[in-house]
């Protein structure tokens, strides 16, 4: 009865069943795998959230790519990072994940593909197979710092691909696109008619100095079709306020297109609430309390992981530019999966093991740097005294 769109298993892996038993049966536990920014202890204003009930959400009065106020109000937001884009090219969306669904209905036939980096954030797999598309990976690689697989993006074209999609900072690995990355990206794209989408939801969060400043951009680009995302989501830590952005840039004739054949799916869904968008302003303003704290946070659990780590020569940090996460390289005694369910069963943490973003090899674990720091820390010590003595 039911489309392969759903995967035909839906039981919950081992970690996962696992980690149902330990909760089920109350066992305390440090979730080093907490992603959700409202549960990670900030303060959050009280009256954070009064902008939406402005009473200019009464009226309903609908625009396909969002309310002119909220788009200017994004606008300003990239203004903040130094790059200008007019609130006409930027289309308002429910959340980053709607952005990539209205994007792949915008460029992709079923059966058309979308080179997705590895490793990378896992719900890929399910927004490209829910939307038809395939995912066709190219690599990141590690030597000290990371960089894209150039060489193996030029390999995974096809004339099916239809966009090459980047996370910068990409979850977990922490890499910013280079400009020059950007530049070979856009040179390999451009002829062929592929268009590039630009995951930008960590964009605020750099664990390096300089390297949001020092990445490439592609709302800056004029000579390849490009999509920047963001949102609410990560950039005021609201994912449950569901706003998210798409800034297009690129050559004039073709972002128009673009536009105007995303007016007509953006208007069959119209999916963004109006409440939001009149309070987006005002929001993104009262937010960036939040987004100090958050950035803060993940600053010093990043420090104090590479810190604590650096007393336990077989443990490796690997380099981490920006982001929420962080990837720590450990011994492979065992799978990755039976460490991660030792982790959780005898010292009561939870991680995610690498395969879970598609990391290449084993044995790695990927930490989210927003637990509250005297609980990461003592996960972190947890983790690390397992290999104390390897
Ligand atoms: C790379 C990346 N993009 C997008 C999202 C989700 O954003 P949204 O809540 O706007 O769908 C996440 C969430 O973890 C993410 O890691």
């Amino acid at each position: 009865m039911f489309s392969n769109r759903v995967p035909a298993q839906l039981a919950p892996n081992r970690l996962a069943q696992a980690l149902r038993a330990h909760r089920a049966a109350g066992r305390p536990l440090i979730d080093l795998t907490e992603s959700n920014p409202t549960r990670a202890g900030f303060d959050y204003p009280s009256d954070l959230l009064t902008p939406l009930a402005d009473p200019r959400a009464l009226r309903y009065d609908p625009h396909p790519s969002g309310s002119l106020h909220a788009r200017t109000a994004v606008a300003a937001e990239y203004e903040r990072h130094g790059l200008s884009i007019a609130p006409g090219r930027i289309v308002l969306t429910a959340s980053t994940s709607d952005a990539y669904s209205m994007l792949f209905k915008l460029l992709a036939d079923a059966g058309d593909e979308i080179l997705v980096p590895r490793p990378s954030y896992p719900l890929f797999d399910h927004l490209t197979r829910l939307d038809l598309v395939v995912p066709r990976p190219y690599d990141l690689d590690y030597h000290g710092a990371w960089t894209i697989d150039l060489a193996g993006v030029e390999r995974a074209l096809t004339p099916r691909t239809r966009a090459v999609l980047l996370v910068s900072p990409n979850n977990p690995t922490g890499s910013f696109v280079s400009p020059a990355e950007l530049d070979r990206l856009a040179a390999l794209c451009a002829p062929r008619d592929v268009a590039i989408i630009a995951d930008e939801v960590f964009a605020d969060y750099e664990l390096e100095e300089g390297s949001a400043a020092d990445a490439g951009r592609v709302s800056a680009r004029r000579d390849v079709l490009s999509f920047a995302l963001g949102g609410l989501s990560k950039s005021i830590g609201l994912p449950q306020v569901k706003l998210g952005w798409i800034a297009l840039a690129g050559p004039d004739g073709l972002v128009e297109s673009a536009l105007e054949r995303l007016d007509v799916i953006c208007d069959t869904y119209l999916a963004v609430a109006t409440p939001v968008q009149a309070a987006a302003a005002d929001l993104l303003a009262r937010g960036a309390a939040v987004r100090h704290q958050i950035a803060a946070r993940v600053t010093s659990n990043y420090r104090h992981l590479r810190s604590a780590a650096a007393s336990v020569p077989v443990c490796t940090v690997l380099r981490s530019a920006g982001g929420w996460y962080a990837v720590l390289q450990v011994p492979s005694l065992e799978s990755e999966e039976d460490l991660a369910m030792a982790l959780l069963e005898t010292e009561r943490v939870l991680v995610h093991p690498g395969y879970f973003f598609d990391f290449p090899r084993e044995s790695f674990l990927i930490v989210s740097l927003l637990p509250a720091s005297g609980l990461f820390a003592d996960g972190i010590a947890r983790i690390l005294r397992r290999f104390r003595s390897a």
